[in-house]
């Protein structure tokens, strides 16, 4: 079976991080590796998207070139999913030549069959950066909710598809201004033609995608397509192949889908078959965000040329939080994938393991770094590379690491119902990955090891050695076996501890069929020396990543911070009714029963007084006692908890939220006023 399969081209206007890998990469790699060793011809074809406004509005603010940006992170991108052992195929990028000439002549045989529809409509212009205002070159407030900074093509608040012209208080995110209404002409994919077409294709013919992409295609063709432009006023991207275009180009969610098309024609001469003949499988990974541009504007765009195959299923997933949040670019609320392979190095399978473990498959899940340690320590650590590494010690212990000759006629009940599930778990396994349940899948196959340490366990080689060396022989004969298995079945989740496996096995086959297969390893094969394939994850190594984490949501906060608008004028009469005072602070206990509340006293220079104050969250009592303070102390007094509280102490409140006292620099009399 011939298989295309497609992970989402990332924008180049950032590195990787976690939830584009859990969403789509590793997915696409366990899918991809998986076919290969069932010995399928499967493609995998990615590279970066490197057209659209995100990436001139970067290359604009950093006062660089396009080209310098995407060249940067397109660099960063690949390299690092290398590094991980993401097994592309071809990791390509939009911004080549191939690419352009490609997607011209795409969008060149649709304006010839009068595909498109030619319009000219009013468009937002800022005349004071003499350009149109495309995508999200424009801002204003969310027309559904209200949100500030919704984008022209869509609110990030509440997720809704916009068009610009229904913003309230539209601005130019280049200069701030209000822009202007301005003719302009654009192409316009007819989508609402192929609405009968989609119907039938993905609601009748396809009713076994997932049901989160079912469900929204459902709801997209239910609120009926409409025309949709794609083309652009902007000087970055394909230009549109048109006389009298000057000016314009293809938008990007037109070429982007065909740079799948433009990767694979760069790889191979043979590119034709892997598109266009009616056997293969084309199968496209992405996060839930893309969905209508694969599953409705890409096809037709493929129906409207005519010779391509359309995607046989597009598994998409749903979105990766990170410690509770949203996780965002812009926010720098991310682990970036090139951090964390400086920061574990070595560790690419802990992470596959993690996010496959806990991917968005159905629901939204999150990502904590407590959850990392523990599956390593608890899973990886204590099941698989506590068998691998207990067969292979005690195989090189009572058989010099020789895979020893079982007594055939000695298998007893329990080694056979023990050989006999591993076919089954194969199996099950295999529905799995072909059904796209990959952390079903992955449970499967760690099911296997867990099997294997059960059969140690209870077969007690170090005790039976002493009474009956024979039957050692046969139960390690099977562990070898199992060893042999676990090399295959890791072979798509954790590729790099199965080709660790496999190279402590001294065997570098690597064959799906192995699993499971009582005699995978033959009789007196020698194994290398036994090595650990995990290392404890220590707390030291997780606290780093979690305040660093926790650095980012402090200067996320006071980047947002934004004073608030000054109180109506007072006069200064009013303002000399204050009396305030340095004072120290003499004593300060918590107040019994309050979470905020601290009792404190005062000296003023006046006299000994007591204040209760809402700072306990912010302040341990012993460590503020000798504290200069401000106080206003013609307060008129209140009872808090019953406590008299003669006065006030003066806080500033940061962005955060912290509270701080107001005191003098030097050390001043206490009594001094403060004016
Ligand atoms: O959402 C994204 O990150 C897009 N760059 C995905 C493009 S997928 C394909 F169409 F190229
Ligand atoms: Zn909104």
């Amino acid at each position: 079976m011939r298989y295309t399969i497609t992970a989402a081209l990332p924008y180049a206007n950032g590195p990787v991080h976690i939830g584009h890998l859990a969403g789509v990469y590793i997915p696409a790699d366990i899918y991809t590796r998986y076919l290969r060793l069932k010995g399928h011809d499967a493609l995998f074809i990615c590279g970066s998207d490197e057209h659209g406004v995100p990436i001139t509005i970067k290359a604009q603010k950093e006062g660089i070139t396009p080209q310098e940006v995407v060249d940067r992170y397109h660099t960063i991108i690949r390299d690092s999913f290398a590094e991980f052992g993401i097994s592309f195929n071809i990791y390509s990028r939009t911004s080549s030549k191939i690419h352009h000439q490609t997607s011209s002549e795409f969008f060149e045989k649709l304006y010839q069959d009068q595909v498109f529809i030619e319009k000219e409509s009013e468009q937002f212009y800022d005349s004071k950066a003499n350009q149109f205002l495309a995508d999200r070159y424009i801002l204003g407030n969310c027309p559904k909710c209200g949100a500030e900074n919704a984008y022209g093509d869509q609110c990030e608040a509440c997720g809704s598809s916009l068009n610009a012209t229904e913003l309230i208080n539209p601005r130019s995110a280049v200069t701030g201004h209000t822009p202007e209404l301005k003719m302009t002409k654009h192409w316009y994919l007819p989508l609402d033609k192929y609405e009968p077409f989609l119907k039938q294709w993905i609601l009748e013919d396809h009713k076994e995608w997932k049901t989160n992409v079912y469900g929204q295609c459902k709801s997209w063709l239910d609120s009926g397509l409409q025309p949709r432009a794609v083309s652009r006023d902007l000087d970055w991207g394909v230009p549109v192949p048109v006389d009298g275009a000057n000016g314009k180009v293809l938008y990007v969610w037109f070429d982007a889908p065909i740079g799948y098309i433009s990767a694979t024609k760069e790889l191979t001469p043979d590119w034709e078959k892997y598109w266009k003949n009616k056997d293969t499988k084309l199968i496209h990974f992405i996060g839930k965000d893309n969905i209508v541009f694969h599953c409705i504007v890409f096809p037709a765009m493929l129906k409207a040329e005519g010779s391509y195959i359309l995607p046989t299923n597009v598994p998409a997933n749903e979105f990766l939080n990170l410690e509770g949040d949203k996780i965002s670019t812009s926010r720098n609320w991310a682990v970036w994938l090139h951090e964390y392979l400086r920061d574990f190095e070595g560790k690419q399978d802990v992470l596959r393991y993690v996010l496959t473990a806990n991917a968005p498959e159905t629901k939204d899940n999150d990502f904590t770094w407590k959850d990392f340690q523990d599956r390593n320590n608890n899973e990886l650590l204590a099941i698989l590379g506590n068998f691998v590494n207990r067969s292979m010690v005690l195989t090189h212990k009572y058989f010099d690491g020789k895979v020893p000759e079982p007594e055939p006629n000695a298998f007893v009940a329990f080694d056979k119902e023990i050989m006999d599930e591993f076919p089954i778990i194969k199996q099950k396994i295999e529905t799995l990955i072909e059904t796209f349940h990959f952390r079903e899948a992955l449970k499967e196959a760690m099911n296997m090891a867990r099997l294997g340490n059960k059969y140690l366990a209870e077969t007690e080689p170090w005790k039976v050695i002493k009474t009956d060396p024979d039957r050692v022989k046969n139960i390690m004969y099977i562990a070898m076996q199992i060893t042999a298995g676990l090399s295959q079945v890791f072979e798509p989740f954790l590729p790099f501890a199965a080709a660790k496996i496999r190279k402590l096995l001294n065997f570098e086959t690597v064959d799906w069929n192995l699993i499971g297969n009582c005699k995978a390893l033959p009789i007196g094969h020698q194994i290398a020396n036994p090595e650990l394939l995990f290392t404890r994850i220590e707390d030291e190594h997780v606290v780093a990543q979690v305040e660093k984490l926790q650095s980012t949501k402090q200067q996320n906060l006071s980047n947002k911070f934004k004073a608030n608008d000054s109180k109506p004028l007072i006069s200064y009469d009013e303002f000399a009714k204050m009396d305030i005072r340095v004072g120290t602070i003499v004593a300060a206990e918590k107040v019994a029963k309050t979470k905020k509340l601290l009792k404190l006293t005062i000296d003023t220079g006046i006299d000994q007084r007591t204040v209760v104050s809402g700072i306990a969250e912010f302040f341990e009592p012993d460590k503020i006692i000798g504290q200069q303070v401000s106080i206003l102390i013609n307060l008129a007094p209140r009872e808090l908890k019953g406590i008299e509280s003669q006065g006030m102490i003066l806080m500033t409140e940061d962005a955060d939220g912290t509270l701080r006292f107001v005191q003098p620099t030097l050390q001043t009399k206490n009594g001094c006023e403060v004016k």
